[in-house]
């Protein structure tokens, strides 16, 4: 299991044209699709149908939440599909089992579903025993509604399930702000339903949320295109410096200043970062001239830092004399040191830290 938790979108809508319009909008930023339990009611089986044909290369999960006839629910989903579905913790263990045998058979995954369940560990050792390897945990929405918190005892029931070797979801009215509570845990996936498709942007916050799992978890994202399509693959070294650039001027607290459209990912086709400058908003009143000043002194002349507009700069490693990992490093230190002598806050050695991973590829 790789460290860095997917990230799930959940459709949660009861009809399927806004799901598939949310699906097509947002699927570049998310490992995971949910076909949530309103949709599987209200559109049923069609609705993974829809969502596969739009998403052909995304893990599809029916959220069935099946409490009955198992292998039937799990064949249905299948067949239309899905690569994961949920059978609920009440269930039976015989509806457990017929589902786990078809999904094996089928080479695919079931999920206990966790909602409602109180003897949780006593009950995770029982279908441990027939097969089981994942469960969601989760925080639901009318528990939620009435005030239910995330709290240290859900941590420490998930680290224990962890602990027995159970991948683990997690999902409740998860937010970008929620995320560091999870931080410590290895978690495998984390569900994101209202966060994203209720937001003003949705893909701009699933973008931040999948930014925010990579750096949390500790590693640069790496994001697919929507829809398998030709990917440009970030391989240059120019290319890697610039990517690194951009991580650590973020990492750092600043912003990156982009023209407004969504950027798709460092491995997107259409990403906007197309040539090797970084364009980065003066945080606070401070002028794009005089930072520029600031960097040239501490890094020394030459074309990698240079003025975008009044208040903006842009940094360019493919201009660095030399690109080296540590050039590249050594410029943002210089520009991170150069805006706190400015008076600005930036985290420098975070900033650093993460562009030397990135780095480490040169
Ligand atoms: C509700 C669900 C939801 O799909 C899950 O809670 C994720 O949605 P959100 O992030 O909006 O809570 O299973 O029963």
């Amino acid at each position: 299991m790789s460290s860095i938790p997917m990230l799930q979108l959940a459709l949660d809508y009861i009809s399927l044209a806004p799901a598939i319009a949310m699906a097509t909008k947002v699927a570049a930023y998310v490992d995971v699709i949910e076909i949530g339990t309103p949709l599987c009611k209200a559109a049923g089986m069609q609705a993974v149908r829809a969502i596969r044909e739009v998403c052909p290369d995304k893990i599809l999960l029916a959220d069935l939440k099946t409490p009955d006839v198992g292998g039937l629910e799990a064949t249905m989903a299948f067949d239309a599909g899905a690569d994961w579905m949920t059978v609920i913790g009440g269930a039976p263990m015989a509806t457990v089992g017929s589902a786990l045998e078809v999904a094996r058979q089928r080479g695919k995954e079931v999920l206990m579903e966790l909602t409602g369940v109180r003897d949780i560990i006593a009950r995770a050792k029982e279908w441990k025993e027939i097969g089981v390897e994942r469960m969601v945990y989760h925080r639901g929405w009318d528990e939620e509604a009435f005030h239910r918190e995330w709290s240290d005892d859900d941590r420490t029931v998930i680290r224990q399930l962890i602990d027995m070797g159970f991948k683990i979801t997690v999902t409740g009215g998860i937010t970008v702000d929620l995320l560091p509570f999870f931080q410590s845990l290895p978690v495998s996936v984390i569900i994101a339903g209202r966060a994203i498709h209720q937001s003003k942007d949705p893909a701009a916050s699933a973008r931040e949320m999948c930014s925010a799992i990579h750096r949390l978890w500790g590693a640069p994202p790496v994001m697919t295109g929507a829809s398998g399509g030709s990917r440009a693959s970030v391989t240059s070294a120019a290319d890697v410096a610039a990517r690194a650039v951009r991580w650590g001027i973020s990492e750092m607290g600043l912003t990156l200043t982009v023209d407004g459209r969504a950027c798709p990912g460092c491995d997107g086709p259409d990403r906007f970062c197309q040539s090797t400058v970084t364009s980065i908003q003066c945080p606070g009143g401070v002028r794009a001239a005089d930072v520029v000043q600031a960097v040239t002194h501490n890094f020394g002349p030459g074309g990698a830092v240079g003025q975008a507009s009044e208040d903006a700069f842009y940094l360019d490693p493919a201009q660095l004399d030399g690109l080296s990992a540590g050039r590249v490093s050594d410029l943002l230190m210089a520009t991170g040191n150069a805006l706190r002598q400015l008076g600005c806050a930036v985290d420098v050695s975070a900033g650093v830290g993460v562009a030397n991973r990135i780095l480490s590829a040169l």
